[in-house]
């Protein structure tokens, strides 16, 4: 096979991991699963993105986080549904929370956000790479003080989920995807 066709089959072997062991990334896999973050197409080379690395005892404060955000949306949330947020913070021996951090100037904020999304894409990828196992998660209630504290959002900034890291115990199967059909795009063409 070609290295662009091995390139190919590369980008189309990604797939989010079941369940993530430890031990924890080390310095060296964060700083390189991160440096892919850096080769997103990005307006202006704004940056629009910055994260929080999660693990140990920090998981804790994450996910008392996480909960305290779901009660100040819901307060008569249940007590399950509770632990059920804090658990989420455990599904993991490393977290990255993305945050969408969009600059003022002429760039638009949605631009600005979907290269913060893509930097989310590029540490599935960064991960995938070096051996990683990644799956980028989220839960129903981001917006609040108790994460806005954790993390120190600005009114502007936005976390957009979190990326679990760690280690798969067992080779996952490929992931069966629903071709994207050519004939469904809208074609402009010989107009
Ligand atoms: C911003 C964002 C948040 C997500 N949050 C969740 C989530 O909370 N729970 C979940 O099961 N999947 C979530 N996903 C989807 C998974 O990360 C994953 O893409 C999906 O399970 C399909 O698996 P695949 O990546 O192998 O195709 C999220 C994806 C994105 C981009």
């Amino acid at each position: 096979m070609s290295s662009a066709g091995s390139n190919l089959e590369f980008l189309l072997s990604r797939r989010s991991a079941s369940a993530l062991g430890g031990p924890a990334l080390t310095r060296e896999e964060l700083d390189r699963v991160l440096a892919v973050t850096a080769s997103v197409p990005d307006h202006g080379a704004l940056r629009p993105f910055r994260f929080a690395i999660i693990e140990g005892e920090g998981r804790k404060a994450f996910g008392e986080a996480l909960a305290q955000t779901a009660l100040e949306r819901k307060p008569d949330l249940h007590p399950a549904k509770l632990d059920g947020m804090r658990q989420k913070a455990f599904r993991s021996p490393t977290i990255i929370v993305l945050i969408a951090a969009p600059k003022p100037g002429k760039v638009e904020t949605w631009e600005q956000n979907a290269t913060a999304a893509c930097a989310g894409y590029a540490i599935t990828l960064g991960a995938h790479a070096l051996g990683i196992g990644a799956v980028w998660k989220s839960v129903p209630f981001t917006r609040g003080d108790a994460l806005a504290k954790l993390f120190g959002l600005a009114p502007t900034e936005e976390m957009l989920g979190f990326i679990h890291l760690g280690r798969t115990s067992t080779d996952e199967l490929p992931a069966i995807r629903p071709p994207i059909d050519l004939a469904a795009c809208t074609m402009l063409i010989d107009r």
